[in-house]
């Protein structure tokens, strides 16, 4: 099986940007426990970290006839982008939605997300276990497929 992982704006900031609720791994820490356990899951992953949701819709997009599901952290847009969720929709790519801190949690704002209904499902509030946890999501729902 072959993913695309997709980091939404500001998780290239991840380390520095707000340690407390985002954890002090990096990006690319993060990437890299996430391309340990694909190996075990018997999955390839092909990674992109964008600021701009054009640049995340046309990732989805090129992933049509090449992926077999997706695994994102929509950063903000989780909270504000139709276009993503209607991508996903477009696609119609297994999907399961990640966020490192628990969005229940915080701000009202946070509490609603526009990728949650056309997702598989949606896992928050486990720092960068959330993304493995993902993953092995991921890997259950093509396998029982
Ligand atoms: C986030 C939660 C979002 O509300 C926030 O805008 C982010 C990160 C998370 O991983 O916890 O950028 O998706």
């Amino acid at each position: 099986f072959y993913v695309l992982v997709l980091h939404g704006p500001n998780l290239n900031l991840l380390g520095q940007r707000e340690p407390e609720t985002y954890g002090s791994d990096t990006l690319n820490d993060i990437n890299s426990k996430l391309n340990v356990i694909s190996a075990s899951l018997k999955i390839e992953l092909s990674i992109f970290q964008e600021n701009s949701e054009g640049a995340l819709i046309d990732h989805i997009h090129a992933a049509l006839g090449t992926k077999d599901g997706l695994l994102i952290n929509p950063g903000a847009y989780t909270h504000t982008s139709v276009a993503i969720r209607d991508a996903i929709a477009g696609v119609s790519l297994p999907t399961v939605e990640v966020h490192l801190s628990n969005v229940y949690k915080r701000e009202s704002f946070r509490h609603h997300s526009y990728i949650a209904p056309v997702a598989v499902g949606q896992i928050s509030g486990f720092g960068w276990y959330s993304y493995i946890l993902g993953l092995q999501a991921l890997a259950h729902h093509f396998r029982k497929e």
